[in-house]
């Protein structure tokens, strides 16, 4: 595991979009993508290096990591409404390309074994971009999910639809069950990219990277992946007992790695 410090967000969405930008630049990839509003600068950076830069996604597809049950498609907060807003409906990724769990299906519990089974039809995710919950949580697997955990129905704890009531009128209006990636399902994907900013993750950061493996905390099982970077800012960082270790090793990268 690597851990980047950067000074502000803006520097984070930097480092997170030059990744995804290499494994984009690189042929037909297969990018994991996450809601919650961390990503969103890493998206508009991405959709400005397409603007700008010449970065194409036509050799990309996409799959969400979750995505709330009940919830109408077309709602500006369903997640598959959210990606396409935030990102994909700004670059050359078709729509078609832009997969995600579908919360309205007749049978969720079907749905959730065909998402997995699509999953791994398009060969697995590259690059998987992942926020943190103040619980720890990632995609939607609150703690004492599985580490093993595939796709599936998940009841939301009453933090989680807390902390996501911003999105909406009510908290009321907040969905209780959701469809996720599972633990075992996310630490498939090749490269795991962890992003957090600001003071109110550094306890849930610090759980993750330096806490031990644990149900209690989903993120920590990102320690048993064999490439991960979690790229987070100096609020973020403000728990991690290591801190100087790891702007040390990044100091210090040997020429010619990189993430
Ligand atoms: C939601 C999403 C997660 C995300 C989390 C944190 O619960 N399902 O994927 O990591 O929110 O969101 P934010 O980045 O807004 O703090």
């Amino acid at each position: 595991m690597e851990v980047v410090i950067r000074r502000t967000p803006e520097e984070v969405a930097a480092t997170a979009a030059g990744i995804v930008a290499d494994y984009v630049r690189s042929g037909p990839s297969v990018l994991g993508l996450a809601t919650g509003s961390t990503p969103l600068a890493t998206y508009a950076d991405l959709i400005r290096r397409h603007r700008d830069e010449d970065l194409s996604f036509a050799q990309a597809v996409s799959f969400n990591l979750d995505e709330y049950v009940g919830l109408p498609a077309a709602h500006p907060e369903s997640y598959r409404s959210v990606i396409r807003r935030e990102f994909t409906s700004h670059v050359d990724l078709p729509d078609a390309d832009v997969h995600g769990p579908d919360g309205n299906a007749e049978d969720v519990f079907a749905e959730a074994k065909r998402y997995e089974a699509a999953i791994d039809a398009a060969g697995g995710v590259d690059v998987q971009l992942l926020g943190i919950g103040t619980d720890g949580h990632i995609g939607f697997n609150e703690p004492g999910s599985s580490l093993a955990s595939l796709t599936r129905i998940k009841t939301l704890t009453e933090q989680t639809r807390e902390d996501n009531a911003r999105f909406f009128e009510s908290i009321d209006e907040v969905p209780i069950h959701v469809l996720t990636q599972g633990l075992g399902t996310i630490s498939r994907a090749r490269h795991l990219l962890l992003l957090a900013t600001g003071a109110g993750k550094a306890e849930a950061v610090q759980a993750a990277v330096e806490g031990p493996v644990t149900a209690f905390c989903p993120a920590s099982v990102l320690q048993l992946h064999p490439h991960v970077t979690v790229v987070v800012d100096d609020a973020a960082a403000g728990r991690l007992r290591l801190a100087d270790y790891y702007r040390y090793v990044l100091a210090n990268k040997p020429t010619g790695q990189g993430f």
